[in-house]
């Protein structure tokens, strides 16, 4: 067993006395999908300049390049699936009164795993837009290397959010008020770096809310933590859900 058993029963009890938890998740709750993180030795960004490839200029400088990045990257969407953590995720939903996730990742998976209260701060992959007029397209079908707009035949453009950018309307505000609101804040394989989404627990924290970390790593947060499981998150998660049925019953 990975994670501490008596952090799962810890984390569990917190779960189950909290009437709002907010649950805040980056790259590593898909790492086991099999996507990759953004940093770390084998992460995105030490393979790809994100100046060449996740940014607007990037995008106005060679278009057919960033986009057959994300192109790819849709591929690869396309063959992973959510796993046994989202799954929780998605349950617990339906056993605390106001549960929220904030996501950070792109890739959709709480939501094929059937969480229903999702804030996805940066977009999604399988969304593509006009640069131009409102048209946009869900979905992973291959678009081909150059896709026009069908509405006024400008470029089309992957629907998330790059470094510079603006967040969805609305999107990081409600984030916060979660935050604010929650007597758990949850916060699951991020490395607590990019903002304004790393500001979340500090909100949480000021609000008087349990912080709770998963990650088998220590990250940029990890001094805010009630509780650190330094575990896998689907190990942790499931232990976790394990601890709470057995309260439970
Ligand atoms: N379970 C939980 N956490 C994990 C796991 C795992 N199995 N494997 C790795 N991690 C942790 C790492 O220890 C690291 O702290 O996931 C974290 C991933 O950190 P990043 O790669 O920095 O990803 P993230 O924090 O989501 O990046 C935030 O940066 O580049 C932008 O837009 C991009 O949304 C992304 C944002």
């Amino acid at each position: 067993m990975t994670s501490d058993t008596r952090t799962a029963t810890d984390t569990a009890n917190a779960l189950i006395r909290a009437s709002a938890v907010a649950i805040s998740t980056g790259a590593g709750m898909s790492v086991e999908s099999g996507l990759d993180t953004f940093r770390g030795e084998d992460g995105l960004w030490s393979k790809v300049d994100v100046n060449e490839m996740a940014t607007p200029e990037a995008f106005q400088r060679d278009p057919t390049k960033v986009w057959a990045w994300y192109r790819y990257r849709r591929q690869k969407l396309s063959q992973v699936e959510p796993h046994e953590g989202h799954r929780v995720l998605a349950e617990w939903e339906t056993r605390v009164p106001d549960l929220t996730v904030i996501t950070q990742n792109i890739d959709g998976l709480h939501h094929r795993a059937g969480s229903q209260n999702v804030i996805e701060l940066h977009g999604r992959l399988d969304v593509a837009r006009c640069t131009y007029c409102d048209y946009n397209v869900q979905g992973l079908e291959d678009l081909g290397e150059e896709p026009s707009c069908p509405v006024c035949q400008k470029r089309l453009r992957p629907g998330v959010v790059w470094f510079g950018e603006s967040l969805p309307d609305g999107a990081i505000e409600t984030a916060f008020v979660a935050a604010q609101r929650c007597d758990v804040f949850l916060v699951i394989g991020t490395s607590g770096v990019v903002q304004p989404a790393a500001s979340l627990i500090d909100v949480a924290k000021t609000y008087g809310a349990t912080i709770i970390e998963i990650n088998p790593n220590a990250s940029e947060q990890s001094h805010l933590a009630d509780i650190a499981i330094r575990a896998g998150c689907r190990e942790a998660l499931t232990e976790i859900d394990a601890a709470w049925r057995r309260s439970a019953s």
